[in-house]
């Protein structure tokens, strides 16, 4: 079958229109044929100046991440025929949020940079234990999907965070920081968890989904922000935005079951600064977004609210001390 394959150009030293512009392809495709074949098809027959990253081509290097069809993903392990079935093309683009050096070759030392930032391996406490601390496989599963990260960088290219903060540091740091955090040997999770807690850390993130929705290795990275913030809020580390506005959020549930987004916004960000979003208060309650700004009673089945969240409570409860006895 005929496909067509359009592909964003990019030549920083050229000047004008060549410096990024889409040209396209007509290849020949048989079923079962990724993206990437595609592109070495293009590369060997075509045209030679293509440049794309790949290696492995099994999913296991993380070299050839680009966007295909609008979204990131390894071109390794992309088939062409259902994508053409879905959009009736291949409109390939160099992975977002990224800078691009030629075609669908991106700059990765941001993506490095901030994966250095983490300390991307495990730190012993200051007191070496004087036994041998054994892994039960339940400890090992904590961490497990966080582990199977091959750095190709979809997540970063598809967050939206990152797209309006370049200084945030990103889902595949995170879901690194809590391949440590988690692990029951590191030493230093507290002084970790007080770092991610920082401006461009850990908070910033908008829980679109997307790093999980795109990652191909199935780790989660938003999952692992969730567990983070989870840590740290238990950790006593809530004098940030981030944790006011969950911690309130919880508070607003317990106390009327629902959420009270005046009081929300009066202890996530104080007094004064919340008099600034008055108008926007007007504007949410305007789209039926808050319909009674100033009084929340309690909904019927408060109690029943109040229960679960209490069930909830014990239950971390019982989590936390399981944990600190294998300290
Ligand atoms: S869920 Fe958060 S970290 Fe993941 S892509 Fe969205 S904003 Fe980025
Ligand atoms: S978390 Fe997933 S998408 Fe992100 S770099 Fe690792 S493997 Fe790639
Ligand atoms: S070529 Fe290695 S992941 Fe695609």
């Amino acid at each position: 079958m005929r496909v067509k394959f359009k592909i964003r150009r990019h030549d920083p030293a050229a000047g004008g229109k060549r410096k990024s512009y889409v040209q396209a392809y007509d290849i020949e495709a048989a079923e079962g044929m990724s993206v990437l074949e595609g592109l070495l098809k293009i590369g060997d027959q075509l045209d030679p100046s293509l440049a794309f990253r790949k290696s492995c081509r099994s999913a296991i290097c993380g070299s050839c991440a680009m966007t295909i069809n609008g979204f990131s993903k390894l071109a390794c392990n992309t088939q062409i025929l259902p994508q053409i079935k879905k959009h009736g093309e291949i409109v390939i683009e160099p992975l977002k949020n990224h800078t691009v050096y030629k075609d669908l070759v991106v700059d990765f030392s941001s993506f490095w940079g901030k994966l250095n930032k983490v300390t991307p391996y495990l730190t012993p406490p200051e007191e070496s234990p004087t036994e041998e601390v054994r892994i039960t496989k339940e400890d090992a599963e904590a961490v497990d999907d966080s582990q199977k990260c091959i750095m190709c960088g979809c997540c970063n290219g598809s967050c939206n965070a990152l797209e309006i903060d370049d200084n945030y540091i990103a889902p595949a740091a995170l879901a690194k920081s809590w391949r440590f955090v988690g692990d029951v040997r590191e030493g230093n999770s507290t002084r970790r968890l007080d770092k991610l807690s920082t401006e461009h850390g850990m908070w910033t993130c908008v829980r679109c989904v997307h790093c999980t929705q795109y990652c191909p290795k199935g780790v989660k990275p938003l999952e692992a922000i969730e567990k983070l913030r989870d840590r740290a809020v238990e950790a006593g580390i809530t004098d940030n935005h981030g944790a006011k506005h969950v911690t309130s959020m919880l508070d607003s549930i317990k106390r009327v079951g629902i959420l009270d987004e005046a009081a929300m916004t009066f202890k996530t960000l104080g007094f004064v600064r919340s008099l600034g979003m008055i108008p926007f208060g007007f504007k949410m309650q305007m789209h039926g977004k808050m319909p009674r700004p100033l009084l929340f009673p309690a909904i019927d089945g408060i109690d029943e609210v109040r229960k679960i969240c209490k069930e909830r409570e014990k239950e971390k409860a019982k989590e936390r001390l399981k944990r600190e006895k294998k300290k």
